[in-house]
């Protein structure tokens, strides 16, 4: 059934815009997200006609929309999702455990991140197969409601591992409408995405070849996903001049590239409120006077590669002791994905190695590591702008915004040390640093040839790295998406 008031511009996401607190007397509280796909879709403005639909992740999420369900579709009260148009799916909690932290967490994103080693093997047996299932019904669940809330003719843009059966979902449901994909990760190579069971490796790529259009994040991800159609489908892949497409089972799919840049604008005002000054002098105080800064800031998150950069820095001190005591390693590592054994054993880990880091150098006065596993954005704000040094080391990622940021942010320029396979390595490499993440010693190298830059050197290098890093903004890139799908 299509709805009355129907959307024109349709976003489909896992984690949505905001997200909801329950407090003890049952009262809720909405907290709105960031991100690029926030930031993007401002772009296109109150009067576009848009929704954007997610799942509900929380207790306090569950609660928002039952508390809408006046509205029959739990689209909730605009006044908390910050006016914008918003539906929530209450998908059963066993289903969306098994389709979120199963199927997308420990399948999708361990196979796109090359991180199916031991002890994180995968296992495809019965309570798999039950996790699949729950994966295509949650699939489903999205297509009904996007079929549900579009306009004829609108155009969806669908986001990533989380719905990539979604689009072929859709298409049968509603053909009328302009179909996108887009992938945030990176994309596995043939040989090793062919680890998954044969047709789910093929379910997942028929899923997303429903769309009309399926874009990444940079031209090597792109390029993984037609080698991975081609070797596992059987699909056509042709390039022509520039162009290039995969045609499978009668219907062509367009790939496109659209690299995701810092939101220069919003970062360069909220790094300058109070909120932020205050911690700064905080930080500064519990640097020291006259130290270097090497800031690190994520998710606490195995493709991360935290604990090897807290080896590296250990190997700093040790190859190089003119920086102990001159030096401080600031690691900002927040919470994500508690539900899952493997996310909390890895955090362990990360703390276990500051830990041993710290007693193995510290001396009075000096704590060679700074951890923080709490989240605070405006203290990651501080951390960019009293950066000499940032270490962005993943073993694999899509983009990596943290790279982008700190350069717009910085107060007196930064060295970037950064993982070659990082999307972000395409626009930035030529002015970092740059570190194959498996090798530690390489990284303590990199990390001290950072230090030593010189002033001048770390001036110029910022300007084009910042330059590099807001050249296609959110906005740009959500509108790039947009009129690429006709
Ligand atoms: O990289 C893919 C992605 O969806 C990002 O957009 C985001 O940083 C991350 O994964 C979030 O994961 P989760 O919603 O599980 O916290």
């Amino acid at each position: 059934m299509v709805a009355n008031d129907t959307a024109r511009v349709l976003v489909a996401s896992n984690r949505g815009p905001v997200s909801y607190t329950v407090h003890p007397d049952g009262s809720l509280t909405a907290k709105r997200g960031g991100g690029g796909l926030v930031s993007g879709l401002s772009a296109i403005g109150p009067d576009a006609d848009a929704i954007w639909v997610c799942a509900a992740m929380s207790e306090g999420d569950a609660g928002a929309v039952r508390r809408s369900a006046a509205d029959g579709r739990g689209r909730l009260d605009p006044a908390d999702s910050g006016g914008q148009r918003v539906r929530m799916l209450d998908i059963d909690p066993e289903v969306f455990e098994a389709a979120y932290n199963g199927i997308a967490n420990s399948t999708l994103w361990f196979v796109h991140h090359l991180l199916f080693q031991t002890p994180f093997e995968p296992v495809f047996d019965e309570a798999f197969r039950k996790q699949w299932e729950a994966y295509e019904a949650y699939n489903a669940a999205f297509a009904d409601a996007l079929a549900e809330e579009a306009a004829q003719g609108a155009a969806v843009l669908v986001q990533d591992y989380h719905l990539s059966l979604v689009p072929a979902m859709l298409r049968a449901r509603r053909p009328d409408l302009r179909i996108g994909h887009f992938t945030h990760t990176p994309w596995a190579p043939p040989d090793y995405y062919r680890l998954l069971p044969d047709d789910i490796a093929a379910g997942v790529l028929t899923g997303i070849l429903g769309s009309d259009r399926a874009a990444f994040l940079t031209q090597r991800w792109a390029d993984a996903f037609t080698d991975c159609c081609a070797k596992v489908l059987g699909a056509a892949v042709l390039r022509d001049e520039g162009a290039l497409t995969v045609t499978h089972a009668g219907h062509t799919t367009r790939i496109g590239v659209h690299g995701l840049g810092a939101d220069a604008d919003f970062l360069r005002e909220r790094s300058h409120r109070a909120d932020v000054d205050e911690r700064l002098s905080t930080l500064r105080g519990q640097v020291g006077e006259g130290r270097k800064v090497i800031v690190r800031v994520d998710r606490t998150e195995l493709s991360k590669n935290i604990v090897r950069g807290l080896l590296a820095y250990r190997q700093l001190l040790t190859d190089h002791p003119e920086w102990r005591e001159r030096v401080v390693h600031v690691a900002f590592a927040y919470p994500s994905r508690g539900d899952l054994a493997v996310y909390r054993e890895y955090t362990a880990e990360v703390q276990r190695v500051a830990d041993k880091v710290n007693e193995e150098f510290r001396t009075p006065g000096w704590d060679p590591v700074l951890l923080h596993l709490k989240d605070d954005f405006a203290r990651s704000l501080a951390a960019y702008r009293l950066a000499d040094v940032a270490l962005v080391n993943p073993i694999r990622d899509g983009m990596n915004l943290v790279a982008k940021e700190i350069p717009v942010v910085t107060d007196n320029g930064v060295s970037l040390v950064l993982s070659r396979e990082a999307g972000a390595y395409e626009e930035m490499g030529e002015d970092s640093f740059v570190v194959n993440p498996y090798d530690i010693r390489a990284t303590a190298k990199a990390l001290h040839e950072a230090l030593l830059l010189s002033d001048g050197e770390r001036a110029e290098r910022t300007k084009r790295l910042a330059a590099a890093a807001t050249a296609l903004p959110p906005q740009q890139w959500f509108l790039d998406q947009l009129a690429a799908l006709g």
